[in-house]
């Protein structure tokens, strides 16, 4: 395969041929899926084809990277068996003990995984707001922070968090900053150019984009680095790649992700207005909207949208949201975010009692179906509820 990750095509040219990858052997212009787990080594004890066993590497998973790192502008990129492998090899990979800082809105089973299991591996965490860059200087110790994690924006508020900002904190105290860039995707956020060290996605959102497969991603503008080759080692050592069929899938979703993304974007922008009109909602959350806290930023490090997330505070309260949510019809009732279609969910019955997510919120992911249609189909089951 041509290397193109520096190409200078654009996104949409890029995802769509994903690179132009032509398989030698019969001209495909569809890469092949590589099932195997094991490699004919050559007459003379060597592997000159790079691919000795199926746990440390595949060649199927290799080109769904190279597709990734294209387009984070990546040097480096890894597939995991879902976002949680993923971000967690990134902390296992540290030294013990490292001070970790993250977010305290943030995707609430990584919080959980941070609060609760980190700390079994040796590792202090501590939760600060990171969108309050000033909070976020006090918070990182100079020589003892290894880890700044963020995520922009962050589940279920859409918290906005400077990324330039916060990779000069944390590399003035020697830390690297982590980004979950799973809900703004490659296309509007570009982390690794704005100073982060790593990238992180739940490949199983937007990436793949059909609710059909779980994977996991990271990208680093440095693989030579040593962070990086530890966290390489440590997915061989774990045997925490994504499968090849689950990488030819995501390769197949990521051809569609611009014009997904977009569509996406359009519509969530569309519904985050009209439901700031809407008599039953008290405020929607949404980084497009100039009331949002976080969007002068979003502004300055999201480009061609907002993303297709949103949240909703119904008036009437917890029980009200949770009725409305039971009667919509064209929004599916479910968890996860950034498929084809459009989910709707109650945030605080997933976190449980330790979650800063209110009540009263609806998470919306919002899909590819009509953006009327979908208004229709929530201000339906709003009215109901509050009937
Ligand atoms: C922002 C974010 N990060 C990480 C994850 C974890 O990803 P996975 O479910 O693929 O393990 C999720 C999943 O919901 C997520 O929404």
């Amino acid at each position: 395969m041509a290397d193109q990750t520096r190409s200078t095509r654009s996104p949409r040219t890029l995802a769509a041929q994903a690179l132009g990858a032509i398989d030698p052997e019969t001209r495909a212009i569809v890469p092949p899926l590589h099932v195997a787990t094991t490699y004919l080594r050559d007459p003379d004890n060597q592997y000159r084809s790079g691919y000795s066993y199926g746990r440390p590497d595949n060649a199927t998973v290799r080109q769904a990277e190279a597709v990734l790192a294209a387009l984070e502008g990546a040097d480096g990129a890894l597939l995991f068996g879902s976002g949680m492998a993923a971000a967690t090899a990134v902390v296992l990979a540290l030294d013990p003990p490292a001070h970790i800082v993250a977010p305290r809105v943030m995707y609430w089973a990584l919080r959980h995984w941070l609060t609760n299991d980190a700390p079994r591996y040796g590792h202090r965490v501590e939760l600060v707001d990171t969108s309050d860059l000033a909070a976020l200087e006090r918070t990182v110790r100079p020589g003892e922070t290894r880890l700044v994690w963020i995520e922009t924006p962050a589940n279920p508020l859409w918290t906005v968090t400077d990324i330039a900002a916060a990779a000069e904190i944390a590399h003035r105290a020697g830390a690297l900053l982590a980004v979950d860039s799973t809900v703004a995707t490659p296309l509007l956020t570009r982390p690794l150019a704005l100073g982060a060290d790593i990238v992180m996605h739940s490949a199983s959102k937007y990436l793949n984009g059909h609710s059909d497969v779980i994977a996991g991603a990271l990208a680093t503008a440095r693989p030579d680095s040593g962070p990086w080759q530890r966290i390489v080692a440590l997915r061989a050592r774990h045997g925490a790649i994504l499968g090849p069929f689950e990488a030819w899938l995501l390769m197949r979703g990521m051809r569609t992700l611009p014009v997904r993304v977009k569509a996406a974007c359009e519509s969530a922008a569309d519904l985050a207005a009209r439901f700031a009109r809407h008599p039953a909602i008290a405020q929607v959350l949404y980084p497009g909207l100039p009331g949002h806290p976080g969007h002068a930023i979003a502004a300055r490090q999201m480009t061609g949208g907002f993303g297709g997330m949103l949240s909703v505070r119904v008036k009437a309260g917890e029980a009200s949201a949770i009725d409305a949510a039971a009667r919509v019809e064209v929004w599916k009732r479910a968890t996860s975010l950034g498929g084809v279609e459009s989910l709707i969910e109650h945030r605080a019955s997933v976190e449980g009692p330790d979650t800063p997510c209110p009540p009263d919120l609806l998470r919306l992911s919002v899909g590819l179906e009509d953006a009327d249609d979908l208004y229709a189909d929530l201000d339906r089951a709003l009215r109901a509820a509050n009937a």
